[in-house]
């Protein structure tokens, strides 16, 4: 690649819905305990937005946080992506209703699919952009509305998931800042192992597919869970390698927050200390495509991240898919 321009993330923002549902809360709508949900899971509640609320409302407000972080205007974006499993409708993309809410027109604007990878597939994917000079300034969001596709009788899934948005603004950043090293891959052979089998095309929507909640998230979970352990490692090592660090260069760790096991099973095989990951499961669950975004933007905002610290992403999602970027942050 004819790389012009270092990329990196010069703004961060996200969106939490108020409403929280507990562990308990859980227990009165279906047959689980806080013990089972803290001890397999970590997570010991989740933010469920507004039945009117829609994944481009948290996303356009986490936009518009990212924007005033990175001091910008709407109309200093080239480019909007959207990455999430639950768009407002199949189309138009979120991406669009995004652009439209945040009042501009004309710069290109488009959702990508990779399930929990999804935000770092739009960064790695702005920054192509971004390192060739084509564009200056790209908003990626993360954004679900996870409680609007899990089937609330099901308790081997309702009880991981939460709604939020995060964003972040990619843009030109000084020599040896931003994004050192990025790495992604998907399985389609694991496709079956985390899906929404209706109301695309090869299951249409029909009184049989609804009556068997097929527009529900299904989800093998102990399969994805093995997949999730190899892979977050492998991911995370591969940028280091990819940037010429070793371990001992890592000051954080931000990752998917799926499974307090699956992040603490990773972090051992990568010998980093508790200090070093970022954790907010606990408060809002899995929030697939938002995860990562909301997790950097808490991080950035409390402080707990300096500038020229080497800080890896790293996701794997539905698809199956994973990503993971090595940043040295410049902020
Ligand atoms: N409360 C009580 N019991 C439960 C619950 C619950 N909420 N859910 C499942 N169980 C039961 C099961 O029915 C099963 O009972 P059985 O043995 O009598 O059949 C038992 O608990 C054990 O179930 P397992 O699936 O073996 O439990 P496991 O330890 O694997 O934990 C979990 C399940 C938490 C889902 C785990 O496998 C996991 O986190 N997987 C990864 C999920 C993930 O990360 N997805 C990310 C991608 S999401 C996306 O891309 C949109």
């Amino acid at each position: 690649m004819n790389k012009l321009y270092n990329a990196g993330i010069i703004g961060t923002g996200s969106s939490i819905p108020d409403k929280i549902l507990t562990n308990s809360d859980l227990e009165q709508i279906v047959d689980t305990t806080d013990e089972w949900i803290v001890s397999r899971t970590g997570i010991k509640e989740r933010r469920i937005a507004d039945s009117k609320v829609a994944t481009s409302d948290l996303a356009t407000e986490a936009a518009k946080k990212a924007l005033e972080d990175a001091n910008l205007k709407a109309s200093d974006l080239d480019m909007i992506l959207v990455a999430t499993v639950t768009p407002d409708m199949h189309f138009p993309s979120t991406a669009c209703l995004v652009q439209s809410n945040l009042g501009i027109e004309g710069c290109p604007a488009f959702d990508i699919e990779a399930a929990c990878s999804g935000a770092l597939y739009g960064l790695i994917t702005a920054s192509q952009f971004i390192s060739t000079g084509v564009y200056k300034n790209i908003l990626v969001i993360g954004a679900e509305c996870l409680s609007k596709i899990v089937n609330w009788q099901d308790r081997n899934t309702c009880v991981l998931f939460g709604d939020g948005a995060g964003a972040f603004i990619v843009s030109r950043v000084d020599k040896g800042y931003g994004l050192l090293a990025h790495s992604m891959g998907a399985d389609g052979n694991g496709s079956k192992l985390l899906k929404v089998e209706a109301g695309g095309s090869k299951r249409p929507a029909s009184l049989e597919t609804v009556e068997k909640g097929l527009h529900y998230l299904q989800m093998e979970g102990s399969e994805v869970f093995k997949f999730a352990v190899k892979i977050m490692a492998k991911a995370s090592e591969e940028v280091i390698a990819k940037a010429k660090l070793s371990l001992d260069d890592i000051d954080f760790l931000i990752p998917h927050q799926a499974n307090i096991r699956i992040i603490d099973a990773s972090r051992r095989r990568l010998k980093l200390s508790k200090e070093k990951v970022y954790m907010n499961l606990m408060h809002y669950g899995n929030m697939s495509a938002a995860s990562v975004p909301v997790a950097l933007d808490e991080a950035s905002r409390a402080g707990k991240i300096q500038k020229g610290d080497n800080i890896i992403l790293v996701a794997f999602g539905g698809g199956l898919t994973w990503a993971s970027t090595l940043l040295k942050w410049g902020k």
